[in-house]
């Protein structure tokens, strides 16, 4: 038999374990055969992998891809132009467009646009307020992965849901099957510092990461786990910036709770530092913290196993939104974000070159696992027989500095990575069978990503 692809000499990674001298054959877009180069069928398209390191295609479940409504930004061809350039097969976009995602048409319309103009595979989460919360069992309906509710102000101001309207969702979203995840700062404590820090005339960048303390997003923690204890929802904690939460998500879990969680690759690389040395271009919600948080991160988190999956919170903005031209100006006119999609693998290789996590735990919390948490495994997030062949190529060894935001692939490149120094890089990314980057070119055709059908519908 000859099949469509077949891709050799690769270390093949997965958290199972790794084997030298290995690849994969691809027919139809789908993995029909793993292992030694030599036993893989005959394929039309042979790639030599030179060595390399091959895993399942990185899965990034928390995107801002703009679209509808914020294309200035992002949109969908340029956000998942700069996944595939980053080596990320499937991105799932937030609900904080313009209109919000929270009815079924909007939803519909997102997926619309994904599917005129991605390059790799795709979904949404819905977002849950106070006006939507019939509307749960039809957002099911319309396809979402999973639903989102923003407990504290930030970009988009989608206010939040009361508490009681908070359990009524968990109870509601429960009887679906899906994941609720949380933006989680508490809105009053951050409000309020917010505002005193203003009057107070204080209006650094690190005024900002003050006015949203560490206090702020471990009682949002330990609120909503405690009312999925009650209501048995299944809960996921977006972008866990700190120790302290990190530990409330430990605790969580230990009381049997369903609860998940992730963590970006900017708060296990850089402390609160970043904002005295880089500025506003580093303002993010929940802010970077200090050195003892971070280290609590990784040991409770990383080590401990409270963090699930590593995603970006890629958050474009334009650089007159980050004051990219006056970096130590007045914070309160600064946006919050910054975009992370090509720079996720080389940060958490780097850790791996630094002997901080092996590439299986790597890759068990930047593919498989989130494709688990979210219901889309194993069609993504393994390499197994009969699933789609997303899969990604990385020079582990690979030493290198990003020079400047030009080299990267959104439509807005703002990020504080700019002048850091790296160990790996993707080289090639693979979405059902179909090469979309290789070769320092984004190779595939806008429209060939398709949303993942998580309802088998
Ligand atoms: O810094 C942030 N930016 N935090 C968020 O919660 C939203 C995001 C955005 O949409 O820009
Ligand atoms: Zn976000």
């Amino acid at each position: 038999m000859t099949v469509d692809l077949a891709v050799h000499n690769c270390t093949v990674v997965t958290p199972a374990g790794r084997t030298p001298d290995a690849g994969v054959a691809v027919e139809d877009g789908t993995i029909v055969a793993v292992g030694r180069s030599d036993r893989l069928p005959d394929a039309d398209r042979v790639l030599d992998g030179d060595g390399n390191v091959l895993v399942p295609g990185i899965v990034d479940c928390h995107i801002h891809n703009r679209e509808p409504g914020l294309e200035y930004k992002e949109d969908w061809e340029s956000a998942t132009r700069a996944a595939a350039a980053g080596g990320v097969t499937t991105v799932v976009g937030m609900p904080n467009t313009d209109p919000v995602i929270d009815r079924p048409e909007h939803l519909e319309l997102k997926f619309e646009r994904g599917e005129d103009s991605a390059h790799v595979d795709f979904q949404s989460y819905v977002v849950v307020t106070s006006e939507n919360l019939e509307l749960i069992p039809d957002l099911d309906e319309a396809g979402a992965l999973g639903y989102k509710i923003f407990l504290g102000s930030t970009v988009g101001d989608v206010p939040p849901p009361n508490d009681g309207e908070i359990i009524e969702a968990m109870e509601a979203i429960r009887e679906t099957g899906k994941r609720l995840g949380f933006h989680e700062e508490n809105g009053e404590i951050i409000d309020h510092y917010t505002e005193r820090f203003q009057a107070e005339g204080r209006n650094d960048p690190i005024d900002h990461s003050h006015s949203r303390p560490v206090i702020a997003e471990r009682e949002a923690v330990e609120r909503m786990i405690t009312f999925a204890e009650e209501t048995g929802a299944k809960i996921h904690m977006y972008h866990v910036s700190s120790g302290s939460a990190a530990e409330a998500v430990a605790r969580g879990k230990d009381r049997g709770v369903d609860v998940t969680a992730e963590t970006t690759p900017h708060y296990l690389w850089f402390t609160e530092e970043v904002m005295r040395e880089k500025g506003n271009p580093a303002r993010i919600q929940p802010p970077i913290r200090n050195a003892e948080e971070r280290e609590t991160l990784w040991a409770v988190g990383m080590d401990g196993g409270a963090i699930d999956c590593i995603a970006t919170d890629h958050a474009p903005h334009t650089p007159e939104e980050k004051m990219v031209d006056d970096p130590f100006g007045n914070t309160w006119d600064a946006i919050s974000g910054f975009v992370g999609l090509e720079t996720e693998i080389p940060v958490m290789l780097s850790f791996v070159a630094d002997g901080r996590l092996t590439l299986e735990e790597w890759v068990r919390r930047h593919s498989a696992r989130p494709a688990q948490v979210w219901g889309m495994y194993p069609q993504k997030g393994s390499l197994q027989v009969g699933t789609d062949a997303d899969f990604t190529i990385v020079d582990s060894d690979r030493e290198w500095t990003l020079e400047s935001a030009d080299e990267l692939h959104s439509k807005n490149c703002v990020t504080p990575f700019v002048g850091e120094s790296f160990t790996g890089k993707a080289l090639t990314t693979v979405v059902r069978g179909e090469v979309v980057y290789a070769d320092g070119e984004v190779v595939g055709e806008s429209g060939h990503g398709t949303r993942v059908d998580v309802d088998g519908d």
